[in-house]
């Protein structure tokens, strides 16, 4: 694969989320976060915190600099919410925070690098948690204020911007199985489609904002993040096959039922209108048909504004697996996965190699395929890859010339961008990829066990940073020459 195999215009990127990077925990009066908390609950799974993670806080322009020398025309990174609001709401804004993210963008843009920013990367101010229950309720609407102050205060042109950060891992890791904060897991039949549920409608409201009050003046566009991993049928048997769309349903459609197919269908048949905006937007067939009364329901107005809301998809991206169908062994369906039906394929090395977390099987032709995917079912979008990568276990780097020597992560990436090129020249409109992640970093429930950075970060010794093969391939890569 080369430079050559994507448009001249392509955004090639790296990404990161504030509280994995940023660390000042304390500093620039920034208000505490569910993270910040749940990493000091006995018994959760976290084993370290983000603090001072990799200090991004007061190295942003060392940081800046190296995405420059490497050769990368993009950045996207996260908002800290409490940065900007300590108490959450949305209504006193703390200038501090307001000046370090006007700092960073100003350094970006300093270096022709476009900013890619994201509004919400888990990091909810730990109020919103504590005074109204997270996303479990429709409370949550404070994040509209939140985006109409930062979207007035950090005015930019032609900034990208995304609201929220994969909404799957937030409701069925935070909400379900409890492995992320806030580590909700006794109600899983219900919290986990609440949460959902409200990170679209907050997702819905920050785009309804944005483009009545800023959008025209800044001229710039705003999508959703999700995530979605190729879903292979383990057999041709047709429950098998199912179960895999299923499983597609329940990761990419519970996200993105039809935006696009609608929106076109719109503006060819305005009248359709009449029959109301019912057949407009709704949740998958299937995931209705097994989540019943369970499952919220969207009032007609907010399916409308919901139906008109990404002008992108960012799409995460690591990893494929192999699905069967499974006979449901009770009536009493209990976690996410049991009520999608399906088994997540335990011989998964049969798909490919294995990276260092366990669910991470490296499968570079899944990315053409949930590519394809987007495009046929929602009428060819504008896609970026908004994240990609693979991680090395930290226990089994010793020294560091062996750390910086990733070739196995040097393949991944050829072989991912392969895949991209070739979804390109299957027609799909993909503007834009971005490596995860920049550095190595606060790695959530696996703390800093996992190392996904392009760049290695020495822990021992004042996080300084090394450029790993990788993150040299991809200048090499830029340049023409590999
Ligand atoms: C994604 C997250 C990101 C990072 C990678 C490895 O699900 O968006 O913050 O942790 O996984």
């Amino acid at each position: 694969v080369t430079r050559n195999d994507f448009p001249e215009d392509f955004f090639f990127g790296v990404a990161t989320s504030a509280y994995q990077v940023e660390g000042g925990r304390a500093e620039g009066r920034r208000g505490d976060n569910i993270w910040d908390v749940f990493s000091e609950t006995e018994g959760t799974i976290v084993i370290a915190n983000g603090d001072i993670a990799v200090d991004q806080y007061h190295r942003y322009k060392e940081d800046v600099d190296l995405i420059s020398k490497l050769g990368f025309n993009a950045y996207r990174f996260s908002l800290s919410w409490s940065r900007i609001f300590p108490d959450g709401l949305g209504t006193k804004v703390n200038e501090d925070g307001i000046s370090y993210y006007n700092n960073l963008i100003n350094a970006l843009l300093d270096k022709g690098i476009q900013p890619f920013v994201t509004l919400y990367h888990w990091d909810l101010p730990y109020n919103l948690q504590t005074s109204i229950e997270g996303w479990l309720t429709k409370k949550i609407g404070v994040f509209f204020h939140l985006c109409r102050n930062l979207f007035r205060k950090l005015w930019r042109q032609s900034e990208t911007l995304v609201t929220i950060n994969e909404p799957l891992q937030t409701a069925v890791n935070g909400y379900d199985i409890g492995i992320f904060a806030p580590g909700r897991k006794d109600n899983p039949s219900t919290e986990p489609y609440l949460a959902a549920h409200h990170q679209l409608l907050a997702h819905a409201s920050a785009v309804d904002v944005y483009r009545k009050k800023f959008k025209a003046k800044q001229g710039g566009e705003i999508g959703l993040v999700v995530d979605c991993e190729w879903a292979e049928p383990f057999s041709d048997r047709i429950e098998d096959k199912s179960a895999a769309e299923r499983r597609i349903d329940f990761q990419l459609g519970w996200y993105c039922y039809k935006h696009f197919f609608l929106l076109f269908f719109y503006q060819l048949f305005p009248f359709v209108k009449v029959f109301g905006p019912n057949i407009l937007w709704d949740y998958p067939k299937t995931m209705r048909a097994r989540l019943g009364s369970n499952l919220p329901q969207f009032s007609d107005r907010e399916k409308e504004l919901l139906h008109r809301s990404l002008d992108f998809v960012g799409l995460n991206h690591y990893t494929s697996r192999l699905i069967a169908h499974m006979p449901s062994t009770s009536d009493q369906f209990y976690q996410v996965q049991e009520i999608e039906g399906i088994v997540n394929w335990p011989g998964g090395e049969a798909i490919g190699p294995r990276a260092a977390s366990d669910w991470l099987y490296v499968v570079p032709w899944g990315l053409r395929k949930v590519l394809n995917y987007i495009a046929k079912k929602y009428e060819n979008p504008m896609i970026y890859v908004t994240e990609n990568g693979m991680d090395d276990e930290d226990s089994k780097v010793s020294a560091l010339e062996q750390a910086l020597d990733d070739k196995m992560r040097v393949d991944y990436f050829k072989g991912y961008l392969a895949s991209v090129a070739q979804a390109i020249s299957d027609g799909v409109d993909v503007r834009g990829y971005f490596a995860w992640s920049l550095l190595d970093n606060f790695e959530w429930a696996q703390g800093y066990t996992k190392r996904f950075g392009l760049v290695y970060v020495d822990y021992k010794n004042g996080l300084s940073r090394h450029p790993k093969a990788s993150a040299l391939w991809f200048s090499k890569f830029f340049k023409g020459a590999q």
